[in-house]
């Protein structure tokens, strides 16, 4: 469950109570599980521990001031906002609570509550009376039906030396509550390197042979696979669009730059996705200056780029292998065949073409066959980033199926790198 934390981003939220020193155990238990921590104190908070200690144990500036030029200009509370997967709240104070309750926005951490719509999770800390003040019930009510989770509190001796509810529950409690939030952490601790967009063969060096790729389809899976908490290498063609967070981004021109980036970082991949459209065929010859239009006709002489997925199923068994089949007429069957001759452990086989309907080259949606040597499945049309996360929770699933399978004997790998042949 803790791995669902991996490659997470949370906002610690710190309110004024004594129990604010123990937000340090929680900011190195998340970390311990993979995931970033930025933490937002209130002034009360700092009356009780200062900045720069959590600063040293998240590694990162702490949050204090709505109005900061300095912030807004790096990370004011909307961009925070957007940052963050989820926002934990420990301690939270009665006044905090309260506040929360009646949505004030008139410091940096109920701005950011406000800003943002990811889960909110409250700890309560504070004397026993005040938790149990009707108040206090009714502001926690009204919370618990706007869908902010309550941790806690526990019961016990107050730091006032009474005893009842309201102590704040202990880091490893709070840290494990808060990994429920996440739906999934199906690939942390795997690493995963993903192709994405096209490829260009220069002919001379103002022209060049590609294809359609945008590159969203690939770039959706390298998020959506940092999103399940893989260490994620996208190795990309030339596409216009922003590196998911998070993820190693190697640029890439042609095919042979791509086989040339991919290759040597298969050493420790786990999980091989193909997305990227590469091109079959590049001129044999490169023109040295432009080509002039002194001829009816020009012939080009292609010759085979080298086949990246084969290659790398071929000299790297043990890796996952997904290639995708990018296909304008026999879907099915076309991708059975690649599945086959690649020898790799899945397809995603789309339309493209007039097939395509609203999938395809370019488009914000897609809809994917996937195929693998003993079943298959129909992901329908959906936006890229949805449709990503779908064929990410698949992958898991087949891969966890492989290792299994490998671990019992049931299927024979050889789990050392072959000769590239
Ligand atoms: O980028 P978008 O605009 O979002 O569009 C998405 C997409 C249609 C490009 C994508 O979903 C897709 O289908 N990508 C693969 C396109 C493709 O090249 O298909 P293919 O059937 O020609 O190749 C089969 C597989 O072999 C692919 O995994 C491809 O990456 C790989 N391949 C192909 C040739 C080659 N020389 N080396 C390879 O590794």
């Amino acid at each position: 469950m803790l791995e669902r934390l991996s490659n997470k981003r949370i906002v610690l939220g710190v309110t004024g109570s004594i129990a604010a020193y123990k937000a340090g155990e929680v900011i190195r238990r998340l970390r311990d599980h993979g995931a970033e921590v930025r933490v937002v104190m209130t002034r009360a908070a700092t009356e009780f521990v200062t900045p720069l200690t959590f600063q040293a144990l998240s590694g990162h500036p702490v949050h204090e001031h709505l109005l900061d030029t300095r912030a807004e200009a790096g990370m004011g509370h909307i961009q925070l906002a957007r940052w963050a997967d989820a926002i934990l709240i420990a301690p939270a104070s009665a006044d905090f609570l309260a506040r929360l309750r009646i949505g004030r926005a008139d410091d940096l951490l109920m701005a950011v509550c406000l800003a943002s719509n990811v889960p909110l999770a409250v700890a309560p800390a504070m004397n026993h009376q005040m938790w149990s003040d009707p108040a206090t019930e009714d502001n926690i009510r009204v919370l618990r039906s706007r869908g902010v989770l309550i941790f806690g509190p526990d019961s016990g001796e107050q730091a006032c030396g009474e005893t009842g509810a309201g102590r704040m529950q202990e880091p490893t409690q709070l840290v494990g509550q808060l990994a429920e939030v996440f739906e999934t952490g199906a690939l942390a601790g795997l690493h995963v390197l993903v192709t994405a967009g096209p490829t260009q063969e220069a002919i001379d060096p103002v022209r060049y042979l590609s294809n359609h790729s945008s590159g969203k389809m690939g770039y959706a899976v390298a998020a959506a696979a940092f999103e399940a908490g893989a260490r994620v290498t996208l190795v990309s063609g030339p596409v216009c669009l922003p590196v998911p967070d998070g993820v190693q981004h190697i640029p890439v021109l042609s095919a042979q730059d791509m086989y040339d980036a991919v290759m040597p970082r298969m050493e420790d991949v786990d999980i091989y996705i193909g997305a990227a459209a590469v091109a079959d065929y590049r001129p044999e010859l490169v023109a040295s200056s432009k080509i002039k239009k002194d001829e009816e006709t020009l012939s080009l002489t292609l010759v085979r780029n080298p086949d990246i997925l084969a290659s790398v199923k071929r000299r790297y068994p043990a890796s996952f292998c997904v290639g995708f089949a990018a296909e304008t007429d026999n879907l099915e069957h076309h991708a059975r065949s690649k599945l086959h001759d690649k020898g790799v452990d899945m397809i995603a086989a789309n339309w493209v073409g007039v097939n395509a309907g609203d999938g395809g080259f370019g488009s914000d949606e897609n809809a994917i066959r996937l195929v693998w040597r003993e079943g298959e499945l129909e992901l329908a049309m959906a936006p890229k980033t949805k449709l990503a996360r779908e064929l990410i929770g698949h992958i898991a699933q087949r891969y966890q199926v492989r290792h299994k399978s490998a671990l019992t004997g049931d299927n024979v790998l050889r789990f050392t790198k072959q000769p590239d042949n």
